[in-house]
């Protein structure tokens, strides 16, 4: 029953503004129909909204007695007392959403059989209607008595790409949902409703960027559970615009789980390259307070940390059954292929059995599987392996190998070190030096020991066992150089990016047939050994199918 809220509670209730463009009206009218228990939702947009906005749902409705008063300030029926607001369970709870779009507009809606009108707050009509099942109701000259408000909107296109957003998260957070937008009569967004989170992907950025996407288990981590799809590597956007973030089903923008998120993909995506994301939080109402901004965008977690942490969990293991990049003729290959929408039909292929991997291990592909065939160009290593032709950057891959070795030492706190016979003194920034000082530790498990020599320089008495020895002065500046400029989080991992970089062998450099087997299995088994610790591909894999369809063989 919808009734008015105790004072107390609707002083209890975030203030500010509800309703402050089209988006606001569609987001508010989608969110009363998924509270109603819908199953499907059909929007349609005239005008980027400020024409029309009709939503019509099939969801439980108004009984007719209650349209009124659904439109007068602080009625709901989703909460009654002030305890309520600790454990919110729906969309809704203010009762401010309609009152609010009646006030700025236009507003017809048919439920249980009752006709409501009502314009800038004053009803003009009231009456029988249709007998419908759910509610329909249509926003119509929205903010046409608040010249104001309608002078800051933005261009019509950036309104209607905000409805867009708002319209395409709530399809990809409600799979089970089938959702159908026009706008001006054509079809924006449709979603089947049939469950399935990746179809619902391919709805909202087609079918390419669905198929590349990766499944996140989904398994309970107390109280949390993480569910959702993380795009691997391979697949970026230059642009945050494919994350869409929420908890219990309610997008939110929440900078702390864009910044986890992003996190995971460290060393996996180049510098300003971020993942296609949708990740929803499910978790205790009692452990979010979702009423801190009168739109409701943020949330606040009773314990952040937690969510964090199990937010990274859940991506890293999804991200754990990452693909190499692969050749695909006419495409622009790299961490850029594929924008969304934008490329034709990705054709994926399950391998033959016969060539699949052995049994792989927690996604990653068995071992010693590349068969080194040569050196090409300057340097690269040219393999067969069970899935295709591998073309592999030596460099980008050793370095992948050294800093994932380093990071073991450094997880391990021992390190690998080669003492030098005579004492290297390398002169240095004073700035560099403290920074040495203030990692000591680190730096031995990394291999790098040095005692401090005058205030400009230090005396270097190990390096790390891969080091070539010619290279030390600069691997150790600039490793020093990575600490200095990254304090806190991730510094010692740049250093160790660094360490590794100056360790690993040159793009030029000659590899033997011993020497391209053994970087070829050490790459096998590396962890993350798709990209290089700065991002890059380390690899190129062609596959049969590709050389296959290439050479029709076929037929
Ligand atoms: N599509 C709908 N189907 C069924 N009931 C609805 C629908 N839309 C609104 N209602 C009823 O009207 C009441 C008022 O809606 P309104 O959106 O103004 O407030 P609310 O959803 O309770 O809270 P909030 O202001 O946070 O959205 C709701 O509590 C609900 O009972
Ligand atoms: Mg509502």
């Amino acid at each position: 029953m919808i009734q008015l809220l105790a004072p107390e509670v609707a002083d209890g209730i975030a203030a500010g503004e509800v309703i402050e463009r089209p988006a606001s009206v569609v987001k508010e009218l989608v969110e009363n129909a998924l509270d109603a228990g819908a199953s499907r939702i059909s929007i349609d947009v005239r005008g980027a909204g400020k024409t029309s906005i009709r939503v019509s749902d099939d969801g439980a409705g108004i009984p007719g007695e209650e349209l009124a008063i659904a439109f007068v300030r602080h009625t709901t029926s989703k909460l009654s007392a002030l305890a309520d607001l600790a454990a919110i369970r729906s969309f809704g709870f203010r009762g401010e959403a309609l009152a609010s779009i009646a006030a700025v507009a236009d507003v017809e809606c048919s439920s249980g059989g009752a006709r409501l009108r009502i314009r800038a707050g004053e009803i003009l009509e009231h009456g029988p209607g249709p007998l419908l099942p759910g509610v329909v109701i249509e926003v119509r000259d929205l903010f046409a008595n608040v010249p104001a408000r309608l002078k800051f909107l933005k261009s019509d296109a950036t309104e209607v790409s905000a409805i867009k957003d708002v319209v395409s998260a709530f399809a990809l957070l409600h799979p089970h949902i089938r959702f159908h937008m026009t706008i001006d009569s054509r079809a924006a967004v449709t979603s089947s409703g049939d469950g399935d989170r990746r179809r619902a992907v391919a709805s909202v950025y087609g079918q390419p960027v669905a198929a590349e996407m990766l499944e996140m288990a989904g398994t309970p981590l107390q109280p949390l559970l993480v569910a959702g799809l993380v795009s691997q590597p391979r697949l970026s956007r230059g642009s945050r615009d494919g994350m869409v973030l929420a908890v219990n089903g309610r997008p939110v923008s929440a900078r702390s789980l864009v910044y986890a998120l992003e996190e995971c993909y460290q060393g996996r995506l180049e510098r300003g390259r971020h993942p296609i994301a949708v990740i929803d939080i499910g978790i205790d109402p009692e452990l979010v307070d979702v009423n801190v901004h009168p739109a409701k965008k943020e949330v606040r977690f009773r314990d952040e940390g937690a969510i964090f942490a199990a937010l990274q969990r859940a991506v890293r293991a999804a991200l754990d059954g990452s693909d190499p990049f692969r050749y695909r003729p006419g495409e622009a290959v790299g961490p850029a292929m594929l924008e969304a929408g934008t490329r034709p039909q990705l054709m994926v292929h399950d391998a033959p059995a016969a060539l699949a991997a052995p049994a792989a291990t927690n996604g990653h592909t068995a071992t010693g599987v590349l068969r080194p065939i040569g050196q090409a160009g300057s340097g690269y290593l040219v393999a067969e392996g069970p899935h295709g032709l591998v073309l592999v950057d030596q460099h980008a891959a050793h370095e992948r190998v050294l800093y994932n070795r380093l990071l073991e030492r450094l997880r391990a706190g021992r390190g690998a070190s080669q003492p030098l016979l005579i004492p290297q003194a390398v002169d240095l920034d004073p700035a560099l030096i403290a920074a040495a000082a203030d990692h000591r530790e680190e730096l031995a498990s990394l291999g790098l020991e040095f005692e401090e020599f005058g205030p400009r320089s230090l005396r270097i008495v190990a390096v790390p066992a891969e080091l070539p020895s010619g290279r030390a002065t600069a691997a150790i500046q600039e490793t020093l150089a990575a600490l200095a400029e990254n304090r806190g989080d991730g510094a010692i991992e740049k250093a160790a990016a660094a360490l590794a970089c100056h360790s690993a062998v040159k793009f030029g450099d000659v590899l033997d047939i011993v020497e391209q087997r053994r970087l070829l299995a050490d790459l096998e088994t590396a962890e993350e050994s798709i990209t290089c610790p700065h991002g890059r591909p380390t690899r190129l894999l062609v596959e049969w199918q590709e050389l296959t369809r290439h050479f029709r063989r076929n037929y």
